[in-house]
């Protein structure tokens, strides 16, 4: 694999899951790999689990580290063609990409969404102008419209705690205060749209993601009628896609309860992090025994391993 910006990139999910149970077994395995090898993390956002997953595969790995806060600490980078460059921006992303590339062999990213323009958006600048100049491969830990690193290792929990042959698995829209991006609901629905499963995606009317994602994945608009059943419950906030980055509503009874819960096949409880107890699901859920959150952040770190020796191996 040269680059992973988005869940596709691994070619077959099932055998990558499979791998990422493997090396879970036993995360130094492969702890010569990359050795020798240095690894950049830039962070044009806050993190805490990407961050430290990250840091901590690439170390099983036997890589070196670098890790930057670059929307607080690097210059500010002007990713346009042909300005003039008087204003507020330091650095042009020619030359920054370049130069980060004489000090590691693979760079990650996190930048998320503006969410103030959509076409700049989907057109991913920042991962796409660190793929055209930087020369490395570069690793995807979370864009303006995808999540790929946070989707493995969904799929890797729900590899581990899957009963059913095809379990009904249900992204359901919860409240939050502030505008959050689409980015992990969107690589979700991309995962799951490589697994057998029966998907449902439920919202409030007005929070369609963006079509040419979900394609011909089902939409319930009725929460209640789109848990029944179901074996995962994988929760997560987004701002409207169509009215780019507004809040259409914060309606409080789509919060994740003990009741609807009560709805679903004894369904386990999934989400990213970070979680606002008592806006997006109650603490009643998220503490509960079904409540499996932090065997997802852990698998964060399997996620990222698996995706670091795939990219070394291509490189060797
Ligand atoms: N889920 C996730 O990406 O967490 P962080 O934003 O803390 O990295």
């Amino acid at each position: 694999m040269k680059h992973y910006t988005n869940i596709n990139d691994l070619g077959n999910l099932q055998k990558a899951v499979q791998e990422a149970m493997e090396l879970k077994k036993n995360p130094l395995q492969h702890k010569t790999l990359g050795e020798g090898k240095s690894i950049c993390l830039l962070f044009f956002n806050n993190s805490l689990r990407t961050r430290l997953s990250t840091q901590k595969a690439a170390q099983n790995l036997g890589m070196n580290v670098i890790v930057m806060n670059f929307g607080s600490e690097g210059w500010e980078l002007e990713f346009e063609d042909g300005v003039v460059m008087n204003q507020n921006k330091s650095e042009h992303i020619k030359e920054a990409a370049k130069v980060i590339a004489q000090y590691c062999d693979l760079v990650a990213i996190r930048a998320f969404a503006s969410l103030t323009d959509k076409e700049k958006d989907k057109a991913e600048m920042v991962i796409n102008s660190f793929k055209k100049y930087a020369g490395i491969p570069v690793v995807n830990m979370e864009s303006a419209t995808g999540h790929p690193l946070q989707a493995l290792a969904d799929a890797i929990t729900m590899g581990e705690f899957k009963t059913a042959h095809k379990p009904k698995v249900v992204l359901s829209w919860a409240p939050h205060p502030k505008a959050l991006p689409h980015a992990v609901a969107n690589s979700f629905v991309e995962m799951m749209q490589l697994q057998k499963a029966d998907f449902v995606i439920t919202h409030p009317e007005g929070y369609e993601l963006n079509p040419e994602i979900t394609k011909n994945s089902t939409i319930e608009y009725d929460q209640k009628k789109a848990f029944e059943n179901a074996d995962f419950v994988y929760v997560k906030n987004w701002s409207s896609f169509k009215d780019y980055g507004k809040i259409m509503n914060t309606d409080s009874s789509w919060m994740i309860t003990s009741e609807k819960m009560k709805l679903t096949n004894n369904a386990k409880f999934m989400h990213c992090l970070p979680v606002r107890r008592n806006v997006i699901v109650t603490d009643e859920v998220i503490d509960s025994e079904n409540s499996i959150v932090i065997q997802q952040a852990n698998n964060r770190t399997y996620s990222a391993q698996i995706v670091l020796k795939k990219i070394l191996e291509h490189h060797e």
